[in-house]
């Protein structure tokens, strides 16, 4: 619900079990007075930063002498006039003018979310658009909260008009600015590399920032744009964190900055690293939105809320809740060497395996045989598969497996004809050695004629072929950050005209195949963000499929992120990434903590590991709904000890899945006990595997034994309330 008390000019926005108050001081600034656990509508001048001592903290010209932007809570930070903290915008003037005094106009509140023109938006909701002007210059500020009753969960963005009669340039442009009470704050974030994705490190904020982000073009594995801040005391179950993730796939920023006071401002958005952006007279800058979870039982209860909101906000509403597919790729098994033949013989072994869906990776067009060549050539290579996809997906569809297919839309090969006909389409000064990763370059995607044409080829194969999914590959960073399409003193958007080019060719191509499963994927998890999951029901977790290494990442990215949002593969040992061999059992085990699939060559199973793989199937058939819609409870940390435990429950508390790896076998450990957690007290359980009926209390305070197993070796439990 969202209040406005004209007498206290102070809004109210109280969500599930949280509550944010904002209000208008005297002299027009919006100040946050609270950000946290449920309040009243009560007086809050209290707060208001006047008087206080302010030595070396500037004041206003248009405010008593005891009022500093300094100390004051404010709602979009501005610059030169006097608070030293990170500013939300730099906006500068012909005239060379940079400072920003930001003061409230009016607000409306209504039913729904913010346009966003494009970019990924939270649905739904109710929303509070809050007007302010720029004291100083003619820019105008719009500050969206978006608020759902039934969420912990509060989106946030901002708009940046010029009002003006000539252009301004925006060398800053956040999305938010919170500042949270004096306190003592840890911050926690998720950081990473190819194949080792959303490693979660926490730390003691300190004074002075933590500032996180990626200025690769891609949200990136480097670092998620997720950040959390706890208080000091706070952990798993208990405790107040606030948690901060950006709906946003480029370069971003997210910053965290203790105040000599203690408080703390968290801020962020496109990353202003080369950025500018040059806003006409009328024109509109829309920045990406972040949500923003409150909890006050820890982050374990901060994940639900941001898997619920995800779910119920954020992913495709057509396939959050659909069952997944379960496929099986090709890459691991063949790399770039099949022929319609092989493909044939996967499609028959994962038939018989119960298997949904074939889904053919990298190689299949231009003259691609490896890395080095074709990206942009989306035809078939007839060379390769004799007779096109046609005999191969007829072949499937008799043996009653859908067809997939792999494309890395945003890429360019220099050895391509698209290349050669268009080497002015690749990111970097035409002209000028470009960098290559991956033998590749960047398509620009700021270019509506190079949409255009990507559209078409890939329309031209998904509307030709009995194609029921994509996977959408991203395989290397930009380096140059230039567009041959954009006048020299617009080079400074490139970065953010790129990710809303890319946003923009998703759309266009999901409106026009609807039926088609989008499945993201960037490297492994390079750009598993909430912009991209607006998108994709599913991005591919990580390269990295060692079981041990993924119960590792998958535990990370369940911080921020729900399990249905993870793709996870049972992939063939010695690991194609580690070198290390774990039981086919666990690898199962650790698969279906997510959208179950295979990463593998069918042909080369022993026949008990195709046992267990229909073993799996069955088994990831009756969790799924648990998968999809389930709450999930993280129980032993594989970072901490040697033991990775999670529970996902059913929302009415009926039902529950437990799967834990004991990474090292220990002599003598006999008595280590798994509590579990999210089970109704009252309840009683049956727990399949152990043969025991247990009341939820006991299964939660007293426990269960850790099984006896070797390395890597993995347990599941399926509890079910008796009846
Ligand atoms: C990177 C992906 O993560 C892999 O699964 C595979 O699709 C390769 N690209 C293909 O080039």
């Amino acid at each position: 619900m969202i209040v406005y008390d004209q007498t206290k000019r102070t809004f109210f926005l109280h969500g599930k079990s949280f509550s944010c108050a904002l209000r208008v001081h005297p002299a027009g600034y919006l100040v946050g007075l609270h950000f946290g656990g449920a309040v009243g509508e009560d007086d809050l001048s209290y707060f208001d930063p006047s008087p206080r001592e302010l030595s070396f903290s500037p004041v206003p010209p248009d405010v008593g002498s005891y009022f500093s932007l300094d100390v004051a809570g404010n709602e979009y930070g501005s610059f030169g006039q006097g608070d030293f903290r990170a500013p939300s915008a730099i906006i500068e003037r012909a005239n060379g003018d940079r400072a920003s005094r930001f003061v409230y106009v009016s607000h409306k509140i209504y039913g729904g979310a913010p346009d966003l023109g494009g970019l990924p938006s939270a649905r739904g909701g109710e929303t509070l658009a809050i007007t302010m002007k720029d004291a100083l210059s003619d820019a105008e500020i719009v500050l969206n909260y978006t608020l759902y009753e039934d969420s912990d969960v509060l989106v946030r963005n901002a708009e940046i008009v010029n009002r003006g009669k000539t252009p301004v340039v925006l060398r800053r442009a956040y999305s938010f600015c919170l500042d949270l009470a004096a306190g003592e704050y840890d911050v926690l974030r998720l950081h990473g590399r190819h194949n080792m994705e959303r490693m979660p490190e926490r730390t003691p904020l300190g004074h002075g920032s933590v500032k996180i982000g990626s200025a690769r073009g891609a949200s990136s594995h480097q670092m998620n744009p997720f950040l959390v801040l706890l208080e000091r005391g706070a952990g798993e179950d208990a405790g107040e964190c606030f948690g901060f993730e950006l709906l946003y796939s480029g370069s971003w920023t997210l910053e965290a900055e203790e105040s000599p006071t203690g408080s703390v401002r968290v801020t962020g958005g496109v990353n202003d690293l080369g950025f500018s952006w040059t806003l006409g007279a009328g024109e509109r800058f829309v920045t990406p939105q972040v949500a923003i979870c409150y909890s006050a039982q820890g982050m374990g209860e901060m994940s639900r809320s941001f898997a619920d909101f995800l779910r119920g906000h954020v992913l495709p509403e057509k396939y959050v809740y659909a069952p997944r597919p379960v496929l099986v790729n090709n890459w691991e098994a063949t790399y770039f060497a099949f022929d319609r033949e092989t493909l044939c013989a996967l499609a028959d072994e994962a038939a018989s395996l119960g298997m949904d869906t074939l889904v053919l990776d990298d190689g299949w067009f231009g003259a691609r045989n490896d890395d080095r060549t074709s990206l942009g050539d989306w035809f078939v290579n007839e060379k390769k598969l004799e007779g096109g996809l046609s005999p191969v997906i007829e072949h499937c569809k008799q043996r009653g497996l859908k067809f997939g297919i792999w494309f890395e839309p945003e890429m360019i090969s220099e050895d391509s004809e698209l290349y050669r006909a268009h080497p002015d389409w690749a990111v970097g000064r035409a002209g000028v050695p470009r960098c290559k990763s991956r033998h590749q370059y960047v398509l620009d995607m700021t270019r509506k004629e190079v949409t255009d044409s990507i559209f078409a080829r890939m329309s031209d194969i998904l509307g030709s072929y009995e194609i029921s999914y994509v996977k959408w590959d991203m395989n290397r960073h930009i380096s140059e950050f230039y567009s041959n399409g954009l006048p020299a003193e617009r080079q400074g958007e490139f970065a953010h005209r790129y990710i809303s080019g890319v946003y923009a060719l998703i759309g266009r191509l999901q409106a026009a195949f609807p039926d088609v499963f989008f499945e993201g994927c960037s490297g492994g998890g390079g750009r598993f963000d909430g912009g991209m999951l607006r998108f994709f029901p599913q991005f591919w977790t990580s390269d990295d499929t060692d079981a041990y290494e993924r119960a590792k990442i998958q535990w990370g990215t369940s911080y921020g992120y729900p399990l249905s949002a993870m793709s996870c593969h049972v992939s063939s040992c010695p690991n194609h990434q580690t070198g290390r061999t774990t039981p086919f059992a666990s690898r199962g085990t650790i698969a279906s903590l997510g959208a179950t699939g295979y990463e593998l060559d069918p042909r080369k199973l022993s026949e008990e590991e195709r046992a267990q793989i229909k073993e799996q199937i069955a088994n990831y058939r009756e969790i799924e709904e648990l998968i999809l819609r389930g709450d999930l409870y993280r129980i032993a940390d594989p970072f901490e000890g040697n033991v990775f435990c999670v529970a996902v429950v059913s929302k009415d508390k009926t039902r529950a899945y437990v799967a834990g790896m004991r990474v090292h076998a220990e002599a003598g450990d006999f008595d280590r006990r798994i509590r579990l957690k999210g089970l109704s007290l009252e309840k009683t359980y049956s727990i399949r595997e152990l043969g025991l009926s247990l009341r939820g209390d006991t299964l939660m305070h007293a426990g269960l034994l850790l099984p006896r197993l070797p390395d890597f070796g993995t347990w599941v439990w399926h509890l079910s309330e008796k009846s």
